[in-house]
């Protein structure tokens, strides 16, 4: 919670999601009502393929698609991938860049999600630029020290508010049910602030919305969404089902 920035709570869905689960999608939008609008973004990141079906299922709801990754180029000789211009043609907003999950299996570098945030402001979309240290890392005492290195490494010059949101997740709460103290995350969240006024400058840092992701759920959202500098969340697991993404969006019922 940051006093100024509007939260936004966005859903990560991976590789899940097939036609029908745009069912869940059409739940989420007519719970999403205007008292709930009033005091957050809802944000749905389905896998490529329903980028196009889940806009259109969004429309007329205030619930903004956005894809889960991109390609630096707008076009090309790159097969499979798909660039930021096709995901804003598709009707996304949003694009997640340098989520672990891309960082580990695929090997992206700093140097990679950077360009690939770039496309992203290219195109028009909001880049979800993803950060977090490992359960080695932080036993290391190194946390705080890898992530400014991502930060510093992956957001391009230049960014604003308007087109960058920057997502803490530490790998070894993602998909575990294990999260940081509200101490830790705490500690982080500010420490991003900071080196954010540094590679932005003080205006565009206190306006930027810092989420937290790492197996957030109904029963801990409103625990997480209330500590200093978590402006929303990025939640996986339980953004398949509407019943509990709703349920953790209700942590901004005021
Ligand atoms: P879980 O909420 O399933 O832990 O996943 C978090 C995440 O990686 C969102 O991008």
């Amino acid at each position: 919670m940051t006093p100024g920035i509007r939260p936004l709570v966005a859903g990560n869905w991976k590789m899940n999601g097939l036609k029908a689960s745009l069912a869940q999608l059409t739940a989420m939008a007519s719970q999403f009502d205007a008292a709930l609008a009033r005091n957050v973004d809802l944000l749905v990141c389905p896998p490529a393929t329903l980028v196009q079906a889940a806009a259109a299922a969004a429309v007329g709801s205030a619930i903004a698609v956005g894809g889960q990754d991109c390609h630096a180029n707008a076009s090309g000789a790159h097969t499979g991938d798909v660039s930021a211009e096709m995901l804003a043609d598709a009707g996304a907003r949003f694009v997640i860049v340098g989520h672990s999950e891309r960082r580990a299996d695929h090997g992206e570098t700093d140097a990679v999600v950077k360009a690939k945030a770039e496309a992203a402001r290219r195109a028009g979309l909001v880049a979800v630029v993803c950060v977090g240290e490992t359960r080695a890392e932080r036993e290391a005492g190194k946390t705080l020290a890898v992530v400014r290195g991502q930060l510093e490494g992956s957001i391009p010059a230049g960014m604003t508010a308007a087109d960058l949101v920057v997502a803490y997740e530490p790998v070894w709460a993602i998909g575990t049910g294990l999260t940081p103290t509200a101490a830790d995350v705490a500690e982080v969240h500010a420490a991003i602030r900071s080196d954010l006024e540094r590679i932005l400058g003080k205006t565009e840092s206190g306006k930027l919305r810092i989420l937290y992701g790492g197996s957030v759920k109904p029963s801990n959202a409103a625990e997480l969404m209330a500590i200093e500098n978590v402006d929303g969340a990025l939640v996986g697991g339980a953004s398949l089902k509407a019943e509990d993404f709703m349920g953790i969006a209700a942590a901004y019922r005021g």
